[in-house]
């Protein structure tokens, strides 16, 4: 059986030794070579490099395993890349968040101004990566979980539009999944969804058992009788716990289908606002939470030198789904994925280059999409709105527009006021120096 090289980008990142995990689990079905971990923050990635080296000696004892920030030795040979980079780390994030609220809205780090800010960080740093794994593997899959996804990915699929082999991927559907699975007490890798919209902007129009049967009503049903929670609720920050209750006001007002969980910050941007701290957001949950818990965790397990006990997996969906997908693609299991492509008439009434989010099966070709016909117009106004936000913001990256920076920012539901948004847009040039183009 062949034997595939992985490199993670973000070697340092808080999700990786849950991907770690996931890859000892699988390691009959998709046996890795070679497993290297790939970070510029060489300090950040030694933790958990050295957490790594103790697991693989106790559970994959055959691994060819190394982290470098050498990007030579990362990328040379390789089948695989995760990419999950997050350019200016979470002090830039408690930014995005912070500086919007100052002017009285939410950052919201993915599709909210916030992640209009991480976006303009984030395109340059993905451009160069994919441009460094190519030159020493032409062939390698890239598996792109960089959020903002659909920012990253719009600006992705201009650069390298004839590159068959970068996905895009959110693992937020699979979350979705595993959570109607668990309240419908049923296998979630039976579902068939369809689902339609943008990256953390879409909704699951229907979810088809393996009878045929719809389970959306039953699903819908269900929350408006007892609420939604997340499938791993007893690890989540109960501000993650507080975003999937509200998908019960989203079925309230809008009961067509099962909604995302982010679109509660742009369906329901004021009363999102109220409830939060200025001065303490995701962020700081972030850094005073999932951060320390892995970091220390890691250290403990490098110190005794055994994984025996050790509890630094904080949500497993997350991995799993990127090795799955990984298979999914090596062993052409043409598995059902919602993934992010460019829209070429799948939802025929939304214009062909936009980068949706559908179901697709996926294999040694990658992605086969599935089409969702003529969504309706609430849906559509939503999603053309977003998406001229976030073509915008990629025109003002290229561009180096401040003009399409402000008209982007305008058009975000979370702001619309354009003397706010050009307030906010001064504010973030300024604590994102270095890190953006100059916008003129
Ligand atoms: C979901 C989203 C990701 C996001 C993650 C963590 O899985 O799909 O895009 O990065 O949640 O968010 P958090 O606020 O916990 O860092
Ligand atoms: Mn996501």
């Amino acid at each position: 059986m062949k034997k595939y090289n992985i490199v993670i980008v973000g070697g340092g990142s808080t999700w990786t030794p849950g991907l770690l995990n996931s890859l000892v689990k699988k390691k009959n079905e998709f046996p890795l070579g070679k497993l290297i971990m790939y970070d510029t923050n060489g300090e950040r990635q030694a933790v958990i490099g050295e957490f790594a080296r103790v697991l693989f000696k106790e559970r994959y004892a055959d691994l060819d395993f190394m982290y470098t920030t050498d990007k030579e030795m990362a990328f040379k040979e390789v089948d695989f890349v995760f990419c999950q980079m997050r350019t200016g780390g979470y002090q830039m994030r408690e930014k995005d968040e912070k500086i919007p609220l100052q002017f009285g809205v939410i950052g919201q780090e993915t599709c909210g101004p916030g992640g209009f800010a991480y976006g303009l960080r984030s395109i340059r740093d993905m451009i160069q990566l994919i441009q460094d794994v190519r030159k020493h593997s032409k062939e390698a899959w890239i598996l792109n979980y960089t959020n903002p996804a659909a920012i990253v990915a719009e600006a992705v699929n201009r650069v390298f539009n004839d590159d068959k082999r970068i996905l895009n991927i959110c693992d937020q559907p699979v979350n979705l999944l595993r959570s109607y699975g668990k309240i419908l007490g049923m296998n979630p890798y039976e579902f068939e969804p369809v689902y339609f919209g943008l990256n953390h902007f879409g909704w699951f129009k229907h979810l088809y058992d393996k009878n045929g049967v719809d389970m959306v009503p039953v699903i819908k049903k269900i929350v408006k009788e007892r609420g939604f929670a997340p499938a791993d609720a007893e690890q989540r920050d109960k501000s993650w716990l507080d975003t999937y209750a509200m998908v019960e006001d989203m079925l309230n007002d809008f009961p067509e289908y099962l909604p995302n969980t982010y679109l509660q910050y742009y369906l329901y941007p004021e009363y999102k606002v109220s409830k939060m701290d200025p001065n303490h957001t995701r962020a700081n949950e972030v850094m005073n939470g999932r951060e320390k818990r892995v970091f220390e965790e890691c250290r403990r397990v490098a110190a005794e030198g055994t994984v025996e006990n050790a509890h630094v997996v904080h949500n497993d969906a997350h991995g799993d789904m990127i090795v799955e997908v990984a298979e999914s693609i090596a062993f052409n299991k043409n598995s059902l994925y919602v993934v992010i492509v460019e829209n070429n008439g799948l939802i025929s009434n939304i214009q062909d280059n936009a980068m949706v989010e559908v179901t697709a099966c996926l294999g040694i070709n990658g992605p086969r999409p599935f089409g969702v016909g003529k969504i309706d117009t609430f849906y559509k106004g939503m999603i053309e709105q977003q998406l001229a936000f976030e073509k915008l913001t990629v025109d003002a990256y290229f561009e180096e527009s401040y003009n399409k920076a402000l008209k982007a920012l305008t058009l975000n539901r979370i702001v619309t006021d354009a003397k706010k948004a050009r307030k906010i847009l001064d504010a973030l040039i300024v604590a994102n120096e270095g890190y953006w183009p100059e916008l003129k």
